[in-house]
């Protein structure tokens, strides 16, 4: 199937996360997010001692899992709420930081990470092409970038329905991965309670 005109990020204009709605998100996204965690570990391969940027890291599941396993963690977020979650529930400290900022302005110094990762958020960027930039500015030569998103049937559907992407999606963003430079780019899709789908690039 084409993927002209396909976008990875249709929820580009969504209003943010704050207020009561905004804690309430954080504090449900605590919950239930342990497979993906489990899964962006398998798939970048992440080890011990490598240094990882969690893109929309939201309230940290997947920065706790990986700070877990021993690498050195940077979540990032543009939702103060998020962060706030993120820091009461897993602290910060020596390899655990989180910092406000956006996937298309990483506050991130260049070639700092083996992982980039960003988990349920692509389809929230506002900006693919700035936030791929990003993504190369600050991996280390070899690094790899990894997406995951839930599998959606439809991105116009109503509410968390549209939270997500449709098979079309990870083909569009990994020619947007190859645009960019990345010489290897693996889309896959993962059978679970929730089928979840992915792009590595490296
Ligand atoms: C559905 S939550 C996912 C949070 C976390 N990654 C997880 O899997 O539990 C989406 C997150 O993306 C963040 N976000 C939205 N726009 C963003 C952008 N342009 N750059 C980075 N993060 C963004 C939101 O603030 C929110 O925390």
């Amino acid at each position: 199937m084409s993927t002209h005109h396909v976008v990875p990020n249709h929820h580009s204009h969504h209003p943010g996360f704050s207020g009561v709605s905004g804690l309430l998100a954080a504090v449900g996204f605590l919950s239930g997010r342990d497979n993906a965690a489990k899964l962006a570990i398998e798939l970048s391969k992440l080890q011990s001692g490598e240094r990882l940027v969690d893109v929309g890291c939201g309230p940290g599941v997947a920065a706790h899992h990986a700070r877990a396993l021993g690498a050195e963690v940077i979540g990032v977020d543009p939702a103060a709420v998020m962060l706030r979650v993120a820091r009461v529930r897993w602290r910060s400290g020596a390899g655990l930081d989180w910092r406000k900022g956006t996937a298309e302005s990483l506050p991130v110094d260049d070639n700092w990470a083996q992982v980039v990762w960003s988990l349920a958020t692509v389809h929230h960027w506002a900006d693919v092409d700035r936030a791929l930039a990003e993504a190369r500015r600050v991996l280390a030569p070899g690094g790899r970038l990894l997406v995951i998103e839930r599998r959606i049937d439809d991105m116009n559907a109503s509410g968390t329905a549209s939270h997500g992407w449709t098979v079309e999606q990870p083909e569009a963003f990994a020619a947007l991965c190859r645009q960019h430079g990345f010489a290897n780019v693996a889309v896959g899709t993962h059978a679970g309670p929730t089928t979840l789908l992915s792009v590595l690039a490296q």
